[in-house]
């Protein structure tokens, strides 16, 4: 996937047709610890939906059970009508679910560029003999795979530093990075796990503004987010987590006022 313009970016919805998420009863036990208790929730196609709650609410092992990377004791999790329950994270990624960690990772000694073409792997289809032999079809995929990596790179606000080793940048520059290897996978949901989290004022803005540019492409994305301004700015739906419950959702401003979750706030520690 490119980039789209705003003139075309209808036409880029295409590519999330019935993309609605379904979250359905999931239940997480770590041994006694419950990170998750009977979670349902949906999110509609292209919503940008929000997260909040306070540290240890579960909000990052949510998106593991949407990624495949934890696995529900109980429920069960359906992205469009596909059921992931038991998939692997390569195969929850084929299926247009991306994202981001709350823990940057990246290949330090990669360039930018390398790290963003890392997450197309999944979409090359060339097969091991013609990559390593260099055939004509596979030069061709690399060749517009790495086009692809360099919108994506300008899309985010790196295009001078797609040569750089990724170690070498700023923590928000990584930030955004990250957010290019997502989107080079062509994703219908982009999951962003706490995007603005320890970047400058200058950064956030930068980060709020990118994440409504992919969102107008046509892409439906959830953040986990403690930022309260971000979140009000940007989301159209708001979840709140809390001890592994899911509180309430709805439109920012009613969550904003809602008692148990100003409650839920008091007396906690946010990072
Ligand atoms: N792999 C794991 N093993 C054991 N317990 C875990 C594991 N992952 C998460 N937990 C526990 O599940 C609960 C929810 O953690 P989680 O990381 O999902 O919270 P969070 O809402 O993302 O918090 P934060 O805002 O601090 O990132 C916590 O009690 C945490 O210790
Ligand atoms: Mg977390």
């Amino acid at each position: 996937m490119s980039p789209t313009t705003a003139a075309s970016s209808a036409e880029s919805t295409s590519s999330a047709t019935g993309s609605t998420l379904e979250v359905k009863q999931v239940t997480l036990a770590f041994g006694g610890v419950v990170a998750l208790s009977d979670i349902s929730l949906s999110v509609a196609e292209g919503a940008l939906q929000a997260i909040i709650g306070p540290n240890g609410a579960g909000k990052t092992s949510l998106f593991n059970c949407l990624t495949g990377y934890y696995r529900p004791s109980s429920g069960s999790i359906v992205y469009a009508g596909r059921v992931l329950d038991g998939l692997a994270p390569p195969d929850i990624a084929a299926l247009g679910i991306r994202r981001t960690f709350q823990n940057i990772r990246v290949f330090p000694r990669m360039t930018v560029q390398e790290n963003v073409l890392a997450g197309a792997h999944l979409r090359a289809v060339a097969g091991l003999p013609a990559i390593l032999f260099g055939s004509p079809g596979w030069r061709r995929t690399e060749r517009s795979l790495r086009e692809d990596a360099d919108r994506w790179i300008e899309f985010v606000g790196l295009a001078d530093q797609r040569r750089r080793a990724a170690g070498d940048l700023a923590y928000g520059m990584r930030k955004r990075m990250e957010i290019a290897r997502a989107m080079i996978g062509n994703p219908g949901l982009l999951l962003l796990d706490e995007p603005a989290a320890g970047v400058s004022s200058v950064e956030r803005e930068a980060l709020s503004d990118l994440i409504a540019r992919v969102h107008a492409q046509g892409v439906g994305v959830v953040m986990i987010e403690h930022d309260v301004e971000l979140v009000m700015n940007l989301a159209t739906n708001v979840c709140v987590l809390d001890g592994g419950r899911l509180l309430t959702s709805g439109p920012p401003e009613t969550v904003r006022s809602n008692p148990d979750v100003i409650r839920a706030y008091m007396g906690r520690r946010r990072k």
